[in-house]
């Protein structure tokens, strides 16, 4: 696996494959891997001919209260993991790369990132959809991978490069979950052996809610997280136009999103 650093040798690589006719495939994380992330890496590997893999905490999506600063960083231990799963290269872009006008690039998330998250995290969607726009114009993928966990995620990057006519095809990959059903996170590792039982209630509350999503039951499964130990339930809503139940609340300090498809 090759990890490179700046920009322009990234696009050499990449134009490079593509005039050889290879397909390239693309997986853009914030690093902190688990499974979850290995298995979009997989993915991307049985779609794509080269895989680039890039690891980049964006300072644009975090609030200032929010944990930018703690988010898990663990580079060396990332590339190993990239390199066992048959990854091609590594991108770890430069600040510079990605702000180079300092944080004055500006991407309007378009109306996927209406509601739900963006009622509690005003500022996030606007933070992705900028430093996934810059990733996708260094990269120049033919294909990109994101996990379905971050499922308003994913409708807001697909909106986004269908708007912008980008010529990205953007899959979604399935939730990872440990052995009791907990949506694998990299914010996982905040949580102690008390807090880890409360969250591992979420997929199975927001899994029966998802048989029949009418608005009591929403109420019900929101109380029964607050029952189970969630110190604060953000929301539990059905959106009928993606055939979901999105979940996010709170444990401790940690905050966890989890979703379901309805039948
Ligand atoms: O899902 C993530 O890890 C991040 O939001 C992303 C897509 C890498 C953008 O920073």
């Amino acid at each position: 696996m090759i990890t490179v650093k700046d920009a322009d040798e990234l696009q050499a690589l990449v134009t490079g494959w593509k005039a050889n006719g290879l397909k390239v495939g693309f997986v853009p994380t914030m690093g902190a891997l688990h499974d979850g992330h290995l298995s979009l890496m997989r993915m991307a590997k049985q779609k794509a001919d080269k895989v680039i893999v890039s690891i980049y905490v964006n300072p644009t999506q975090f609030a200032p209260h929010e944990d930018f600063d703690a988010y898990p960083r663990d580079v060396e231990g990332d590339a190993k993991l990239l390199d066992s799963v048959g990854v091609d290269a590594l991108y770890l872009p430069l600040e510079s790369d990605i702000y180079p006008d300092g944080a004055s690039i500006n991407v309007q998330a378009g109306k996927a990132a209406e509601g739900l998250e963006t009622e509690f995290r005003p500022h996030f969607f606007h933070g992705v959809a900028t430093v996934v726009h810059r990733l996708f114009e260094v990269v120049q993928p033919d294909l990109a991978v994101f996990g379905e966990k971050d499922f308003q995620q994913l409708q807001v990057i697909k909106e986004m490069v269908a708007e912008k006519d980008m010529g990205i095809e953007i899959i979604g990959g399935p939730i990872a979950r440990d052995e009791y059903g907990l949506a694998l996170s990299s914010r996982n590792a905040y949580l102690s052996e008390d807090e880890l039982e409360i969250a591992r209630m979420l997929n199975q509350i927001i899994h029966n809610v998802a048989q029949d999503p009418g608005e009591e039951k929403l109420k019900e499964a929101e109380q029964m997280l607050e029952t189970t130990g969630f110190d604060q339930v953000d929301y539990v809503r059905y959106k009928s136009e993606w055939n979901r139940v999105l979940a996010a609340g709170w444990v401790g300090k940690t905050r966890l999103i989890d979703n379901c498809a309805t039948q």
